[in-house]
């Protein structure tokens, strides 16, 4: 945290002010290759913590994958720590899915868009193949159908928040 500050303020003294901001409060807009190109490229969701109380590759439930790692972003990971009860704006959750053999097969995600989709929590959803490949993005139906049996914690089987 300080050392990222500490470069922060250098780089705001040489002038490149912009470049540091966006590091730290760029978030993309709902648009699935927008996130991809965030998740690889601005900010690796590798990088972040898992969800709270969870390993690397803890066995998974159905349909998601024999096992799975659960990435949080910052702002995510606090209100969880805290027990907020919603994520909050530009919140996103990250998991990946794996095979019983432990072959990573799919990424799915969750990130929180204030206005997005108000009937469905907010919540922009989205599936893309280890290749990049989207699968499914947006308002799935399929994801909010399933995920809807969890409405009053966020729409988020992980929790209680
Ligand atoms: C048939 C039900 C079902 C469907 C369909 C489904 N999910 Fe899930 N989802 C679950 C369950 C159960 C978990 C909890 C798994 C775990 O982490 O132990 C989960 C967990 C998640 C998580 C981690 C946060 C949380 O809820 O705990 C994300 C992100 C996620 N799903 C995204 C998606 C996306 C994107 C889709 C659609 C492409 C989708 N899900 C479709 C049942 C479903």
């Amino acid at each position: 945290m300080k050392k990222s500050l500490l470069i922060c303020g250098f780089i705001l003294l040489a002038g490149f002010s912009t470049a540091c901001v966006a590091k730290e409060a760029m978030s993309p807009v709902a648009q699935g290759d927008s996130v991809i190109s965030y998740l690889t490229e601005a900010n690796p969701y590798q990088q972040w913590q898992l969800w709270p109380g969870t390993s690397k590759l803890y066995p998974g439930k159905q349909p998601h994958g024999a096992f799975l790692t659960t990435y949080v972003s910052k702002g995510a990971y606090a209100a969880i720590k805290s027990k907020r009860g919603t994520i909050p704006d530009n919140g996103m959750i990250v998991k990946e899915n794996y095979s019983p053999a432990k072959k990573l097969a799919a990424i799915t995600l969750m990130y929180k868009k204030a206005g997005y989709n108000p009937d469905g929590g907010d919540w922009f959803w989205m599936k893309y193949a280890p290749d990049g490949k989207i699968m499914k993005e947006g308002k799935v139906g399929g994801c909010i159908n399933c995920h809807a049996s969890v409405k009053a914690n966020d729409w988020l089987f992980n929790g209680p928040l």
